[in-house]
């Protein structure tokens, strides 16, 4: 999502006669777009922001801004700790960045009075429209979508309700139009994204035979000519009814592929947590979901040592961690964030413990990775060819449906293709293969 956003920025600024330069080095101006979800995120951006106020002291004309949840939610009390601040930034103002930088610019050349930090943190009523700019003539094989913003949920370890508002919704007029000028360009797949996607639209737009908003917007996005894939992220576990799983039998366009968000293997973790469902639940989902589609292809996010968390919560975790058999996840150490409920309550699992919980999920992970990647070696993989691969003349990357990168000797012609590769070796790292040529 952040990604997506700092995109949306750099497209306005271009549009604004501004160029992203690739090193920050010979750059006017920095922006930083921050994340609050964990503070170890939070203390990257304030150390990079730090650092690169030294390079302002000798450079007067030099600019720093930070946008997004760190700006949100440290608002002001930044500026005491980052007195070289030009620009602060907030999730909902995203798209008066280029305003406010030829304001600074203005006042540089002397043309206005020399502002202090300049502050945007306030709330935008239809904000969620503006993240919506693509560089103009960029082609983007794989584009992110944005379909609303913020989140009505009350996760007690989570800060994004916070720094990302209540939820709002772009239309589905907006969203498809912004995919068909993607596709014009030459985009073949897109990432919606949300903070809980299938909440899109609640409330608002009504349930049309038995489906919800969320799953009238991938049909309206699926009818869309030139594209080829559609994936989004994130869904929560509540609210993935039926409609949602069986469109997975009825929309070839959606791969197989699923990011759902599990949190803990344990009921009495899920309810500190506030998440509100249970293990067997999830489970039930994971089982319809590969009912329809056996490939699926499944990640998922999980927080060890929430307070509390006693060696029977993890255990239980670990179980249906290893039950379920996730082909990736993202495993978070609970970092306690002022202001939410669970703040409320001690951090009382020590690094140490966070730390060996941490591990032994990712042994599970790094075993299940390796397995399901090795079982696809001999099979024929469709990759969207996606660019040349960071190392190896003539290798190039794509993607197969369920988001395994893949390895194969190719030619720029093919990048945006969709083509069929052979894997003929597997690491739990990497796939590689070769293209499986018609006719030959
Ligand atoms: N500590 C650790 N992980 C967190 N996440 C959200 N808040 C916290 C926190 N306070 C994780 C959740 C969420 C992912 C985006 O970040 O697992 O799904």
């Amino acid at each position: 999502m952040n990604e997506r956003d700092s995109e949306a920025v750099a497209a306005l600024l271009r549009g604004r006669g501004y160029s992203i330069v690739d090193h920050e080095k010979e750059a006017d101006v920095v922006l930083l777009n921050t994340c609050a979800v964990r503070d170890q995120a939070e203390q990257k951006a304030i150390g990079k922001a730090g650092h690169l106020g030294k390079i302002k002291r000798r450079n007067p004309n030099f600019m720093i801004g930070i946008m997004g949840c760190m700006a949100q939610n440290r608002g002001e009390a930044l500026i005491d700790r980052l007195p070289d601040l030009d620009l602060l930034v907030g999730t909902q103002k995203f798209h008066r960045v280029p305003e406010m930088l030829d304001q600074l610019f203005a006042s540089q050349r002397g043309l206005g009075p020399r502002p202090s930090t300049l502050i945007e943190l306030g709330e935008e009523k239809g904000s969620e429209e503006t993240i919506k700019d693509h560089t103009p003539g960029e082609r983007k094989v794989s584009a992110f979508v944005s379909i609303m913003q913020g989140c009505n949920m009350h996760c007690t370890f989570c800060i994004v309700p916070k720094t990302r508002g209540e939820e709002r919704y772009r239309s589905m007029e907006a969203i498809c139009l912004e995919i068909e000028e993607l596709v014009a360009n030459g985009t073949k797949e897109v990432t919606l994204l949300g903070q809980i996607v299938n909440s899109y639209g609640m409330r608002e737009i009504p349930y049309k035979k038995g489906k919800s908003p969320f799953v009238q917007l991938l049909e309206r996005v699926h009818d869309i000519e030139g594209l080829e894939r559609i994936r989004f992220t994130s869904p929560h576990p509540r609210g993935f009814q039926k409609d949602l799983v069986a469109a997975y039998g009825e929309l070839e366009k959606l791969v197989p592929y699923v990011h759902l968000p599990l949190q803990s293997g344990s009921d009495r973790m899920l309810k500190l947590m506030r998440r509100p469902y249970t293990v067997r639940r999830y489970k039930e989902i994971v089982e319809q979901l590969r009912a329809v589609k056996p490939e699926m292809c499944l990640s998922t996010d999980i927080i060890v040592g929430f307070p509390g968390e006693t060696e029977a919560d993890f255990a239980e975790t670990q179980t249906v961690f290893e039950d379920i058999g996730f082909d990736m996840a993202y495993l978070f150490k609970y970092s306690e964030r002022a202001g939410t409920k669970a703040a409320e309550m001690e951090d009382d699992i020590s690094d140490e413990i966070k730390e060996a919980r941490n591990q032994a999920l990712l042994e599970i992970l790094g075993k299940r990775s390796l397995w399901r990647n090795q079982q696809l070696i001999g099979t024929v993989q469709e990759v969207l060819v996606e660019g040349p691969a960071k190392r190896g003349e003539h290798l190039y990357t794509g993607r197969n449906p369920g988001n395994r990168k893949v390895i194969f000797p190719g030619t720029e012609r093919l990048i945006g293709e969709m083509v069929p590769v052979r894997i003929e070796e597997a690491t739990i790292s990497t796939i590689r293969g070769e293209l499986v040529l018609a006719g030959v």
